[in-house]
């Protein structure tokens, strides 16, 4: 069966449901059981895919393998131009795509269009990529010799990746290793394939040769396991939960490993800052994507001077927000992925009031569809669960500071360290915060989601242990290898000290 190319009609209709299955080696492979995603706004399956083992991500890994000395020997501009043409493709086909992204993912239409921008952009950045993959050289210590370092591919990658950016993070992760030459086995998560099979489909018809790109889809504990384990797997790229990236550095085994894991992410607010500029900052980290990045606004550490006033702008605003389906052009927040996710944000509204904060707006909405109403905690200290765990959903805690000192103290009080923002006037704040903040991003006067594709993107401590995106995904997806040649003729030894 050939991909299907559009899946939906040009009336805006989902084609009838299909079944999917494994993508190895450009052929379609069958599992024993499969499994469906869901239109997080209607609760409605929208299509099947193979609940795969971790004989199938073998297969499919063979099949990278099989590819890859090919691939590999591609010269890297050439590799780009079929990037290129790929991300041609995503443009033309920009709109179709970013309504596959809103009926799998939930997210609103303009976000979903940016969701589809973000692929387009990074494709086009690593097509670029071709004719630079740039090594360095430097002076020898010694006489007559000459020093460099030139990038290798790989090997066959792991890319296991999340369902809040379907078709962005997979392009992330696919481009760079692409334009490396590495092949790679793809398993996207189990509540959003669809986008992976239409960005390995539109690579395929750009000229991607088959057994390059692989999908396999199903469990991590069968498929993932299979590919994290595997030794043929050089490479492990993944995206998502700080417990499977433990478990990963558990039982990789040696092999490089990235690593994007949780946040909670913090805004700071001074005294001195733009409130409405601030307001508008918290709404769009917090409650877009219904609080669902990695990079989402968690706390809201607030000078103790403004706190009043900007609790009340908040809990204003947060009211009039629009919750509906993200198809309809005037919904700003869209429903939650699935019943698992409204349950847990549900679950740490009653947690962050058992620990005595205030809950002042937000909680579960009737379904059908997966919604949400955006909450705001006040009252809330920095030690209680709230303002340490991970809740990936619409509820954002106020914290109070009482100087900048103390605010940073309070941003730093957590185990992880993706983004963080600080709204202020005074340079010297900004600054301070700049340097003070443990993260891997650090956003002035503007929100902590909205990293661009061409610089780095990451945390520090339980957020991560690297970079990717920009030049670090070529680091991510490239060996280092280090050349000296020597044209004195005779044998100069290093670190001999005569
Ligand atoms: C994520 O949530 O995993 O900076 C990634 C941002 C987006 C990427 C988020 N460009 O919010």
């Amino acid at each position: 069966m050939p991909f299907q190319g559009a899946f939906i009609t040009s009336q805006n209709k989902p084609y009838p449901m299909r079944t999917y299955k494994h993508y190895i080696g450009g052929k379609w492979v069958a599992s024993h059981k499969t499994f469906a995603s869901y239109n997080p706004a209607t609760g409605k399956a929208l299509a099947y895919f193979q609940e795969g083992s971790a004989e199938d991500a073998e297969k499919a890994i063979q099949a990278a393998e099989t590819a890859y000395p090919k691939w590999s020997k591609v010269p890297a501009p050439k590799r780009g131009e079929v990037l290129l043409k790929a991300a041609q493709i995503m443009r033309k086909e920009k709109e179709r795509l970013a309504k596959l992204v809103v009926l799998e993912m939930g997210k609103v239409l303009a976000e979903a269009r940016g969701d589809v921008q973000e692929a387009i952009d990074v494709t086009e950045y690593m097509a670029g990529e071709g004719r630079r993959l740039f090594g360095h050289t430097t002076k020898s210590e010694l006489p007559d010799k000459f020093a460099m370092t030139i990038r290798s591919p790989i090997g066959v990658c792991g890319l296991i990746t999340p369902w809040n950016f379907p078709l962005a993070i997979p392009a992330w992760k696919a481009m760079p290793a692409l334009i490396c030459g590495n092949t790679f086995v793809l398993k996207p998560a189990s509540d959003t394939p669809m986008l992976s099979y239409e960005l390995v489909s539109i690579l395929e018809r750009a000229g991607l040769p088959k057994g390059v790109a692989n999908i396999v889809t199903g469990p991590g504990a069968s498929v993932g396991a299979g590919i994290i384990k595997s030794q043929r797997v050089r490479c492990i790229s993944f995206t998502g939960s700080r417990e499977t990236g433990l478990w990963i550095t558990k039982n990789a085994g040696i092999k490089k490993i990235g690593l994007e894991l949780g946040g909670k992410n913090a805004i700071i607010i001074m005294d001195d800052a733009d409130l409405n500029l601030a307001l508008q900052g918290v709404l769009w980290g917090a409650f877009g994507t219904t609080g669902q990045r990695c990079t989402a606004t968690s706390r809201v550490i607030v000078h103790s001077k403004v706190l009043p006033k900007f609790q009340k702008m908040l809990v204003s605003a947060t009211a009039k927000l629009r919750i509906g389906s993200g198809l309809d052009p005037r919904t700003q927040v869209g429903p939650l992925i699935n019943r698992a996710a409204v349950e847990k944000s549900s679950k740490y509204l009653e947690i962050g009031k058992s620990e005595g904060a205030k809950l002042l707006c937000g909680g579960q909405l009737k379904g059908p569809g997966f919604f949400f109403k955006p909450a705001v905690f006040t009252g809330v200290s920095k030690g209680m669960r709230i303002a340490q765990e991970e809740i990936f959903g619409p509820v954002v805690s106020l914290l109070e500071a009482r100087s900048l000192v103390d605010a940073i103290a309070i941003a730093n009080s957590v185990t992880y360290g993706l983004s963080a923002a600080v709204y202020t006037k005074d340079i010297a704040n900004a600054f301070r915060a700049i340097e003070g903040i443990e993260a891997g991003l650090v956003y002035v006067n503007s929100s902590t989601t909205g990293s661009e594709v061409h610089l780095p993107f990451g945390g520090v401590k339980q957020s991560g242990s690297t970079r990717e995106a920009g030049i670090e995904g070529i680091n991510e997806f490239s060996e280092t290898k280090t050349v000296y040649v020597d044209y004195s003729g005779k044998l100069q030894r290093a670190q001999i000290d005569e």
